[in-house]
C-alpha cells in the first residue's frame, strides 16, 4: 500500500508542494461543475493505497465541504486501502458549542459528515477548538504550524521588549506556545463578540506601554478582532508598529482595506487556505506544505506524530 494524494480544488497548490516534498505520486484528479451547481469529482486509481484527500474547507466554504465528502466517497468507493481527510484549515470549528438555544454545534456535524462520507481519519492544521479531537468519532491529528511561523518571527528580528499579545482569551494556549519558543513576555486581552464582523475589546492583561506587539491568533476572518486589538494596545501606550501572525489568513471581503488602516508592518500567514496576492497588505505567507507532507509520511509508516502536535 502506498500513499497518495488526491487534491480538491481548494489549495491545489499546497497539494502538489506536499506531494512533491516527500515524492508522493498525486492521483489524477477532476472535478466537474453541473450548471445548477452540482460537483462531480471524478478520482484516478486509488485501490488498495493509502489515500490522503486534501481539501481545506475555506472559502467557498460549502463548495470546499461538499467537493471533500464527494472525493472521499469517491476513494472509498474506488477500493482505497484507508482514507485520511487533510482538511489544513477545518471551517466551523468555531462552533464547537451551543452558546445560546436554538443553535447546532456545526464542528460535529461537519466532523459525522467526513466520517460518513469515508474519512478514517482527519489532520487539521491549528483548529480554533481542540474539541474537534473529542466530538469526532475517527482520529484527528491536530498538527500545529506555530514553529514554522515562530521562525519566520525570528528572522524578522523581533525586539527583546517586544510582548506577544492574545487578541482573546481563546488564544492564551497559542501565545503561550509561541512565548515559549520566542522567549518574550505575554499580554492578554478579553474580547466579547459583538456581530459577525464587530468585537468589543478591554483593556490589556499585562505591560504594553512603550512595546512593539506581536498579535497572535489562530485564524482572520474578517479582521474585527485584530483591529480592536490595535485599538486597545494603542490606547495603553503600545509602540505603533505592530506584527501580526495568525496560521490561517482567511481576510474575507474587505478584510485587505480594514487591516491595511492600521499601523500594521508585517502580517504573517500560512497557506492552509489559498492566498491570492494583496498589494495593500505587507503580507508574508509561510507554507505548511513540509509540515503536512512530514505528518503524512509518519502516519503512512505507523509513527507517531508528537512533535508535530498542537499544544492542548
Ligand atoms: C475567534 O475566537 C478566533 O480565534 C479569531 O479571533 C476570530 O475568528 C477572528 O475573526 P475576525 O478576524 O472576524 O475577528
Amino acid at each position: 500500500m502506498n500513499a497518495q494524494i488526491v487534491s480538491g480544488t481548494s489549495n491545489r497548490i499546497l497539494a502538489r508542494a506536499i506531494a512533491t516534498t516527500q515524492g508522493f505520486p498525486l492521483v489524477p484528479t477532476q472535478v466537474e461543475r453541473f450548471p445548477d451547481g452540482e460537483i462531480r469529482p471524478l478520482v484516478g486509481d486509488v485501490r488498495g493505497e493509502d489515500v490522503y484527500v486534501v481539501q481545506p474547507t475555506g472559502r467557498a466554504v460549502h463548495d470546499h465541504l461538499i467537493e471533500l465528502l464527494l472525493l472521499l466517497d469517491a476513494c472509498r468507493r474506488s477500493g482505497a486501502e484507508r482514507i485520511t481527510a487533510v482538511v489544513p484549515y477545518f471551517g466551523y470549528a468555531r462552533q464547537d458549542r451551543r452558546s445560546r438555544a436554538g443553535e447546532p454545534v456545526g464542528a460535529r456535524v461537519m466532523t459525522d459528515a467526513l466520517v460518513a462520507a469515508g474519512a478514517e481519519r482527519l489532520i487539521v492544521v491549528d483548529p480554533h477548538s481542540s474539541a474537534l479531537e473529542a466530538m469526532c468519532a475517527v482520529p484527528v491529528e491536530m498538527l500545529t504550524a506555530v514553529p514554522t511561523l515562530a521562525d519566520a518571527l525570528m528572522s524578522m528580528a523581533i525586539p527583546d521588549d517586544a510582548v506577544l499579545v492574545a487578541p482573546d482569551l481563546g488564544a492564551v494556549k497559542l501565545v503561550e506556545h509561541y512565548a515559549s519558543l520566542l522567549q518574550r513576555s505575554v499580554a492578554v486581552i478579553r474580547k466579547t463578540r459583538t456581530g459577525g464582523t464587530t468585537v468589543h475589546a478591554e483593556d490589556p492583561i499585562g505591560d504594553v506601554d512603550g512595546r512593539p506587539s506581536v498579535i497572535v491568533d489562530d485564524m482572520i476572518s474578517c479582521g474585527g478582532t485584530i483591529e480592536e486589538a490595535v485599538r486597545v494596545l494603542l490606547a495603553r501606550g503600545a509602540v505603533p508598529d505592530f506584527v501580526v501572525v495568525a496560521t490561517h489568513g482567511l481576510l474575507v471581503g474587505t478584510t485587505a482595506d480594514r487591516l491595511a488602516r492600521l499601523p500594521i508592518r508585517r502580517l504573517l500567514v500560512t497557506d492552509t487556505v489559498s492566498q491570492e496576492p494583496m498589494p495593500a497588505l505587507p503580507l508574508q505567507v509561510r507554507s505548511v506544505a513540509a509540515l503536512l507532507a512530514e505528518a503524512i509520511g509518519w502516519l503512512h509508516r505507523d509513527e507517531p506524530l508528537d512533535d508535530l502536535l498542537m499544544r492542548t
